[in-house]
């Protein structure tokens, strides 16, 4: 057995758009080891939320895993159904979304939502569910967990209906949970105490985390090994240190050079030029080619592949031997 705890691979999520196939995921390798936070990151539309869903299968119905696996625990969860996947969701892996006005019912109280989370999965008292959704208010900081456990959804502040949404995920201690943009809703202040909490109940737990976000500070902050992700495909895999010291891919270059720069605040922001492509339309060869200020011949004939260098994984023919720099 290794110690993957996930092992995504090769993993193709196509759309079915008007008889045309969109290939929203295509071809997306990485794994996440037990304890461990992966941090996934990308520009808006690249395929980061169509992952997340296609690793727990809450896809819309004209969206089909095409190709590849999902190894969770070495087991391969592309060819489970509705009930077997049911007792993998919540109890097993776990999502938090964006806004958790969406995910929560406006019509339960948090401590009845908190209760079914856990009832799905253990069969529990209502005393005791109780006392377990009030703990579990409590863990993620609550305060007056008694009291708040009887509101409802619109009576909290959305960093609170977060901490909520967090609770029910955590609610059967999962071994991974998925967040996708947890904090991008909340304030920034919010936003630093979600992720704090975020962080001390891993450590806590031991639990692995897969966290989605175009905001290359929080992965930063929170994340062991990124991958980056451009048109539906990796293209850059790395432990977050190096990724930061010296990023491979110059799409992550880009990226990298539109953040603010501390140290230099006059320096300009250098967006990447260009707009992600369709996914109707992708370029041939490499699908980042017309925004690559390295772009050669190569790259708009050819498609790279994933090349190693010192451990890293990065899709770019700078790294094939093919091709320098110019
Ligand atoms: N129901 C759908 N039908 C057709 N295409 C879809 C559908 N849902 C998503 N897509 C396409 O799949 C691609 C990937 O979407 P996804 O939601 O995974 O992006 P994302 O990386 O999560 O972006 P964001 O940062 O905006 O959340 C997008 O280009 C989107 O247009
Ligand atoms: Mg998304």
């Amino acid at each position: 057995m290794s110690d993957y705890l996930l092992e995504v691979k090769g993993l193709k999520t196509y759309f079915n758009h008007f008889n045309k196939q969109v290939p929203a995921v295509n071809g997306v390798d990485f794994v996440v080891r037990k304890g461990e936070t992966l941090g996934i990151v990308g520009e808006s539309g690249c395929g980061k939320s169509v992952t997340a869903m296609s690793i727990l299968k809450l896809l819309a119905p004209e969206a089909k895993i095409v190709d590849g696996q999902v190894l969770f625990k070495g087991k391969d969860l592309v060819g489970l159904n509705d009930r077997q996947m049911t007792r993998i969701r919540g109890n097993e892996i776990s999502i938090i979304f964006q806004e958790p006005m969406t995910s929560l019912n406006p019509a339960y109280t948090v401590g009845y939502q908190i209760g079914e989370a856990i009832r799905t999965h253990q069969k529990l008292d209502k005393k005791t569910t109780r006392s377990r959704a009030v703990e579990m208010l409590k863990l993620v900081g609550i305060p007056d967990p008694d009291k708040r456990v009887d509101e409802y959804p619109h009576e909290l502040s959305g960093g609170m209906r977060q901490r909520v949404m967090i609770a029910m995920a955590l609610s059967c201690n999962p071994e991974l949970l998925i967040a996708d943009e947890p904090t991008t809703a909340l304030d920034v202040t919010v936003q630093a105490q979600i992720l704090e909490l975020m962080k001390s109940l891993k450590e806590k737990f031991h639990t692995s985390i897969m966290m989605i976000t175009h905001d290359l500070g929080v992965v930063a902050e929170m994340a062991d090994y990124v991958i980056v992700m451009y048109a539906g495909t990796v293209v850059e895999y790395s432990d977050v240190k190096s990724l930061y010291n010296k990023p491979l891919h110059p799409y992550t270059e880009g990226l990298m050079n539109s953040l603010p720069k501390i140290d230099d605040p006059k320096d300009k922001l250098e967006a990447i030029p260009g707009s992600v492509p369709s996914l109707y339309d992708l370029p041939n060869g490499c699908s980042f080619w017309p925004r690559c200020p390295y772009a050669q011949e190569i790259c708009k004939q050819e498609k790279p592949e994933l090349y190693e260098v010192d451990q890293r994984k990065v899709r770019c023919f700078l790294y094939s031997g093919k091709i320098e720099r110019r």
